[in-house]
């Protein structure tokens, strides 16, 4: 049964967002806003961010702490924890958002790269959770939202690191459901297919056009089905009917199939100038 804050009524608490500047964590920061949470935003840049902060404040009229820490540094999880205590914030939802996409073959990435992605996609949800787990646990109420990928279910060349990523979250985020489940603690895992955001922004993909055409879904559609799924207490979230049958077509494709586009895909290039092209 749904408690008072589930569904954003006066009771409401507080929820720690990442990667709440831009894109879906933005959005999802908006609509627990509006649903009268205070929020914890934390991102890498300053000014995206007290921007994100200086709006919900005025719309919503909530508290919101904005605080600048790179997700990507193994301590990151310690640094967030002793930030929240510092503020005295009393978290009931952590979102684990923050994420970023590079595309071209694993061994043409940057060492540097490629750990940062590990660490932001792996490490620091892993150990976010895992704290703010206890707590919730202690509680007894609380909810965790994953954001992973429909690259969790199909692994694709091209984008090894970040499926591979996807993938630990979406199985970390099961097992910690059954885990909290008899504490009354809900885990969700959001998984979206493609999504106009500024994660593509490094890739030259026509983001906006593919919006219009609905090859990409609205940040705030996605944000919305998955705080829906999240305060409903379920399990997995692939928002956009579109985006479950691409998905059941991904999953009915057959590798031998994905292999030969890849040997001929023109997507595939080198993740750094002067590597080499794919062949
Ligand atoms: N867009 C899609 O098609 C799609 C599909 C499936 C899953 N997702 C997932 O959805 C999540 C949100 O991505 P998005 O699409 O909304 O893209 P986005 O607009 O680029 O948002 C990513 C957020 O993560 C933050 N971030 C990145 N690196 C960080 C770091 N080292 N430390 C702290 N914050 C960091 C970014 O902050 P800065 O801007 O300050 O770096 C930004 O606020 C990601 O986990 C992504 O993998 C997206």
């Amino acid at each position: 049964m749904s408690s008072p804050a589930d569904r954003g009524g006066a009771a409401a608490g507080s929820a720690l967002v990442t990667g709440a500047c831009s894109g879906i964590g933005l959005e999802i920061a908006r609509e627990l806003a509006a649903r009268g949470y205070g929020l914890v935003l934390v991102s890498n840049r300053a000014e995206p961010l007290q921007a994100a902060a200086v709006e919900l404040r005025g719309r919503h009229g909530v508290a919101v702490h904005p605080l600048v820490i790179d997700l990507a540094r193994p301590d990151a999880a310690q640094l967030v924890c002793g930030r929240v205590d510092a503020l005295g914030a009393d978290v009931d939802i952590l979102v684990n958002n923050a994420g970023f996409l590079f595309y071209g073959e694993a061994a043409d990435a940057d060492p540097a790269r490629a750990a940062a992605m590990v660490t932001l996609h792996v490490l620091t949800p892993s150990l976010l959770a895992t704290a703010f787990a206890k707590r919730l646990r202690a509680k007894r109420r609380g909810h965790i939202l994953f954001v992973s990928s429909i690259s969790a279910w199909r692994f694709f060349p091209g984008i090894a690191h970040y499926s591979a990523t996807k993938s630990y979250l979406r199985g970390f985020a099961a097992s910690l459901r059954s885990e909290l489940a008899p504490y009354g603690v809900n885990v969700t895992c959001l998984a979206p297919g493609a999504t106009a955001t500024g994660l593509y922004a490094q890739t030259g993909a026509p983001v906006e056009l593919a919006r219009k055409l609905g090859v990409m879904m609205d940040a705030r559609a996605v944000a919305r089905a998955g705080l829906r799924a999240m305060f409903a207490r379920r399990a997995v979230c692939i928002p956009g009917i579109g985006t479950r049958l691409m998905l059941l077509l991904a999953l009915l494709t057959p590798q031998l199939v994905i292999d030969l586009v890849r040997r001929h895909g023109p997507w595939l290039r080198p993740a750094e100038p002067g590597t080499r092209q794919p062949t």
